[in-house]
């Protein structure tokens, strides 16, 4: 009865080759659209960045990072040989701090992580500095800023708008740079915001650094919190950007490359729900999140979401009129010839907005134990579900892998479109892609399941297939900053 009704909502959350292939048709389209025009879904950011690294760069550089599960500070040193040594420190930003009204008690507080940051890894420097201000250079850092920004120039761009969580209207229009150095100037730290970076474009930068070919990368692309990917453009074909030039009185970058990374913010990819998949667990998300509207294919493939969209589909399911059918209900089950009774606590996370974190996804899914063991150890911890039945464990576990499959499916929609757009896997014979995230790294299968839906994508199919390569740039950005810094500031340590 619950597996029948299990099954029932599973296929819900099918999105099949036919979905797959109109999805990729409309994600070229808007592709298109953005490198046409300014202010479309698909924003198509231009970054201002003209050249990918080659492994030969060298000096010590700055990075903080802003918009994944941590703010991090960290210091890089490039070797120069494709290598290269990190220093960081990572904490997780107070709830608080994220929805503030005033903008600078956010920028203060990271100002402030990264004075303890010198104060513990660069001592001596910030001593000098402090015994003597501007008798010892100052750090270029590179700043990854992990939001919709207008970019103006390498170290200037306005805020879009915030996603992930975060909300504070103050700041919105603002130059994120500007803000962050006024809190850098006003703890008097011997550091320059020389580069604004989005993390997708760390990414990127990290993994072309790293590479041992001479074969540059096609793609960064960031599945966490939230999900964004960067490529590298032509310039020609980025039609809008003469507009941005006139409007920006002429900007000033290296055209001699004749390409330029673009951020393309794919998490608001198709907001009008034209080839999504939309249940009623996405609609309830969507309309109760503080951006209802927007970021709608981030908000089905990203971390953040997830656990959101699954402990919907498991409300519904406790809360079905049939006792024989709701789950984590008092009703008893034979399990291992032994009865149980199982029961919910009122306070359980199962009725709390954002409850379920992406983690008990990614332990669900790769539950491989008797009867579901750890599936219900997780329920019990993480929902205070007690004696969960096996026939919960497994519709449980069904739900999981429906969500975590159709993320990456639609993740593969993203990325395909670039690799065929980008033609690389014809006149390269590969296509390289960077990647980082939480559900990247941890959700089990994920990467097989977007391959899966490479196979079946007109223009890639099996041989394409076999011609994409996905690399971890693991903490990519932070490296990806540093390079970043390196080309804007060009001062080293
Ligand atoms: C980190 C990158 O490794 O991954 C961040 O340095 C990025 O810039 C993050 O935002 C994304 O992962 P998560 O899961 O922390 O959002
Ligand atoms: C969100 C942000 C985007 C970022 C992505 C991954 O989509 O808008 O800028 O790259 O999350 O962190």
């Amino acid at each position: 009865a619950l597996e029948t009704e299990a099954k029932r909502m599973i296929a819900e959350f099918d999105f099949t080759k036919d979905d797959v292939n109109k999805a990729v048709r409309e994600y070229l389209a808007e592709m298109e659209e953005g490198l046409e025009k300014q202010g479309t879904q698909l924003s198509q950011i231009p970054t201002y960045v003209t050249a990918v690294p080659n492994g030969t760069e060298k000096g010590t550089f700055l990075a903080v990072d802003l918009g994944g599960t941590n703010f991090r500070v960290c210091s890089v040193t490039l070797h120069g040989n494709h290598t290269f040594s990190l220093t960081q420190s990572k904490v997780a930003v107070p709830r608080a701090l994220m929805e503030t009204q005033v903008a600078s008690e956010l920028f203060g507080y990271l100002a402030q992580q990264i004075e303890l940051f010198l104060k513990t890894h660069h001592e001596d420097h910030f001593a000098a500095h402090k015994g003597k201000p501007n008798s010892v250079p100052f750090f270029d850092l590179g700043f990854t800023f992990s939001f919709p920004v207008e970019q103006v120039g390498i170290n200037k761009g306005r805020l879009v708008r915030w996603t992930k969580g975060f909300a504070i209207e103050e700041a919105i229009g603002k130059d994120v740079c500007g803000l962050l150095q006024k809190e850098i100037d006003a703890l008097g730290l011997p550091v320059k915001v020389a580069a604004l970076v989005n993390d997708t474009v760390g990414t990127l930068m990290a993994r072309s650094y790293t590479s041992s070919g001479n074969e540059t990368t096609l793609l960064g692309a960031i599945f966490g919190t939230g999900t964004n990917g960067a490529y590298v453009e032509k310039l020609e074909n980025i039609k809008k950007m003469k507009m941005i030039d006139e409007q920006e009185g002429g900007s000033n970058y290296d055209r001699s490359t004749g390409m330029m990374i673009v951020n393309s913010e794919w998490g608001s990819f198709d907001n009008a729900l034209k080839v999504l998949p939309d249940t009623p667990y996405d609609r309830d998300l969507d309309r109760e999140s503080n951006n209802p509207g927007i970021q709608m294919f981030e908000k089905r493939v990203s971390g953040m979401f997830l656990g959101e969209i699954l402990r919907r589909a498991l409300l519904a399911l406790h809360g079905h009129p049939d006792p024989k059918i709701a789950i984590f209900k008092d009703g008893t089950s034979a399990d291992n010839d032994m009865t149980t009774t199982t029961t919910i606590d009122p306070n359980s996370n199962l009725f709390k907005q954002w409850g379920i974190d992406t983690s008990f996804l990614s332990i669900v899914e790769e539950d491989q134990s008797d009867h579901l063991r750890i599936t219900k150890q997780i329920l019990e911890k993480d929902l205070m579900v007690d004696s969960a039945s096996t026939e919960d464990a497994v519709a449980v576990k069904m739900l999981v892998h429906a969500v975590g499959k159709r993320a990456a499916r639609l993740a593969a929609v993203a990325l395909g479109a670039v690799v065929i757009q980008s033609k690389r896997l014809e006149t390269d014979g590969f296509a390289d892609i960077g990647v980082d995230g939480s559900l990247i790294e941890y959700y089990p299968g994920f990467e097989e399941y977007i391959r899966e839906a490479f196979r079946e994508i007109d223009g890639i199919g099996e041989e394409g297939d076999k011609k994409i390569r996905i690399g971890l740039a693991k903490d990519g950005s932070g490296l990806g900053a540093a390079l970043i810094a390196l080309i804007a500031g060009g001062s080293e340590q």
